[in-house]
């Protein structure tokens, strides 16, 4: 049987050697769809809301016709009460539940932490205080009522932090020295009161900061020591001095906190010749970016003077929060992209998968699996797991299937032929062998977590404006898709590491007036959004969306849950909002469900929006005092799991 493909994706060799896996998959799927179909028929249900994006737009319109009122059928998971659309100068959150802030920007970390002055940073105090833009967000439970919360600081917005700061004369070096140090990562210790209210515990020996350029980290994999990794203050290519941009992460099953590199071609400045053999590659990164100020004070983000310094960027990074003076390790065995997360779980072999979305537009999904199967009796057994490896990008199908291909040296077109010259080259490369291998442009994969109890995997697609019509393909069916979608990815039997997988659109978010959206018709005027972006499953597997850019659609960023089965499936609920300029990070529940972590991300932000003058003075609300991104605890007053009414 031939493999339909979209007119995007022209005939991929591999194609061929897995045809006929595929289509067996296909054939089966296409049965199992056909029974589930009568069954939704024999019950009245429509299934207009969730259904397959390998339909026809025909279709879908004319069955979208013939939906009627289907509360009464709702088995929806979430009883809470819903929040209302709005944006304003302050979060919101469902009644019955309370939302405590946990740590600002500036929050003391160590006993001999200085207090925070905004109009007199320094580069020493912010490397003793929790550093800017919040976003990934883990809890490393230690005992009852305590554990290390692992934060990522994104990046820093200039505008809000710096008083004074006049764009056109840039920053100063020591602004510049500020702004590093207020990236990177924050493991502070915390625990709860009596009362169940979370605190931090200053001056905790297992507190740290991570920075953006001076904490030591090694770099391990395939690339260890590569040739364009070395640079004059790092002739070995071993050895990075700090990590850049982390946006989403992970915690692995043996406790480490993986910190993803994500927008790191903003970091640079400067230019290469035409010809230069780093130029190409640059340029796939879209590096030098030029968002910052740095390169003219400290040559590594200068690209002419360092032209190999962005290589040592863009990579998965491996921290274990349980030795505080332990190197992070830049695990390039993942593959170098913008990384905005990796979520991990446990194949049922005992092998470790990693899901991962290279955010920009028409850029690749990705999972990695281990060689060795996890550990869980002996912790230092994980120590090397990352190392070891195949990382694959994903291929998407019409009717609902996908493939995993591996990006390995010397397999396929990844050879000296194109460039390639070993696994060291492919995993710095790992975009342009993506290209090579026809892998799927998606809309902006963002966050994508696997629930380990049903073997589904969901994708965050936060949206393309720039996809025109003549480059949809089945997993990306909008043209300019301002609203973004979630894809359900189903491995077979449960099995992480397969390479065939199943997958479907679960919804097409935006507002259900546009008919290009498909929620269940019982998602009420406040549970649709647009723009998902991070994502977090409950202590019931529910699945729970985070935005940034909803804000576009005239409310604010902010958490819904979403229903995923029977036939509430497809139904968004509000739960949380955010301030005005802020998007929503984190989210994180802790494994018994009562408390739940979210990261505030970049409040007070907007067009002209400065420290002087920002769209909100949250969370602080002081004449003197700027915005500051914080992280939050929501608990349920009731004494319930989070997100019960
Ligand atoms: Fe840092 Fe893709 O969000
Ligand atoms: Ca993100
Ligand atoms: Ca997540
Ligand atoms: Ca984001």
């Amino acid at each position: 049987m031939s493999i339909d493909t979209s007119e995007n994706q022209s005939s991929n060799p591999s194609a061929k050697d897995v045809s006929s896996h595929l289509s067996s998959l296909i054939d089966a799927r296409l049965t199992r769809r056909g029974v589930l179909g009568g069954l939704a028929g024999a019950y009245g249900l429509a299934v207009t809301a969730c259904q397959s994006e390998s339909e026809s737009e025909s279709q879908s319109e004319a069955e979208t016709d013939l939906t009627f009122d289907l509360s009464e059928f709702s088995d929806s998971t979430f009883d809470f009460k819903e929040i209302s659309r709005g944006i304003d100068e302050t979060h919101h959150i469902s009644d019955g539940h309370q939302a405590d802030i946990l740590l600002r920007w500036g929050d003391p970390l160590f006993d001999d932490s200085p207090e925070f002055d905004p109009y007199a940073q320094t580069a020493e105090a912010q490397r003793k205080q929790f550093g800017y833009n919040n976003d990934f967000v883990g809890f490393i439970p230690l005992s009852e009522g305590r554990g290390l919360l692992c934060v990522n600081h994104e990046y820093t917005s200039t505008n809000l932090m710096l008083p004074e700061f006049d764009e056109d004369k840039g920053v100063t070096r020591e602004e510049s020295l500020v702004e590093l140090a207020a990236h990177g990562g924050s493991i502070v210790e915390i625990v709860q009161n009596p009362n169940g209210q979370w605190r931090p515990v200053i001056g905790s020996k297992y507190n740290r900061r991570i920075t953006g350029n001076t904490t030591p980290m090694e770099v391990s994999g395939p690339a260890v020591g590569h040739k364009r990794l070395q640079t004059k203050e790092d002739p070995s290519g071993r050895f990075v001095a700090g990590t850049l941009n982390n946006c989403a992460g992970g915690i692995t099953p043996w406790g480490t906190y993986l910190m993803a590199e994500e927008n790191f071609n903003g970091c640079f400045i400067g230019d290469l010749p035409d010809g230069h053999p780093e130029k190409e590659n640059h340029t796939r990164y879209g590096v030098p970016a030029g968002w910052y100020d740095w390169g003219r004070y400290f040559d590594r983000y200068d690209i002419s003077k360092s032209p190999n310094e962005p290589n040592r960027y863009g990579w998965i990074v491996e921290v274990d929060p349980m030795e505080p003076t332990s190197r992070p390790k830049k695990r390039t065995a993942l593959g170098r992209f913008k990384h905005e997360g990796a979520e991990t779980v446990i194949a049922p072999d005992g092998r470790l998968a990693i899901y991962m979305g290279d955010d920009q537009r028409f850029d690749y999904l990705y999972k990695f699996v281990s060689n060795q199967k996890v550990d869980l009796t002996n912790r230092a057994a994980n120590s090397d797991l990352l190392d070891d490896g195949i990382l694959y990008v994903a291929k998407f199908f019409e009717k609902g299937v996908l493939e995993w291909i591996a990006l390995t040296y010397g397999q396929g077109p990844l050879t000296a032929e194109n460039g390639f010259n070993s696994q060291a080259e492919v995993m710095i490369e790992a975009r342009r062998a993506g290209d090579l291998l026809e892998a799927t442009p998606m809309d902006r994969p963002e966050d994508v977590e696997p629930d380990p109890k049903t073997g589904r995997v969901w994708v965050m697609l936060t949206n393309n404006s720039r996809r025109k019509s003549g480059e949809v393909n089945p997993a990306n069916p909008r043209a300019k898709n301002v609203s973004g979608h979630i894809i359900e990815i189903t491995e077979p039997n449960g099995d992480f590491t397969s390479t065939v997988s199943e997958w479907d659109i679960i919804v097409r978010c935006g507002d259900p007036k546009d008919r290009s959206t498909t929620w269940n018709p019982n998602t009420s005027e406040n549970g649709w959004f647009g723009s998902p972006d991070n994502c977090a499953l409950d202590v019931n597997g529910r699945l729970w969306i985070a935005t940034d850019g909803n804000d576009r659609t005239g409310a604010a960023d902010g958490l819904w849950a979403l229903d995923t089965d029977g036939s509430a499936r497809g139904t968004g609920k509000a739960f949380f909002r955010v301030p005005i300029g802020a998007e929503l990070c984190g989210p994180r529940f802790t494994d018994d469900g009562e408390t739940l972590f979210l990261a505030v991300q970049h409040p007070g932000d907007g067009n002209d929006a400065s420290f002087e003058n920002p769209t909100t003075r949250w969370p602080d609300f002081k004449d003197n005092m700027p915005p500051r991104p914080a992280v939050m605890a929501i608990r349920n007053i009731n004494g319930k799991i989070v997100g019960s009414g």
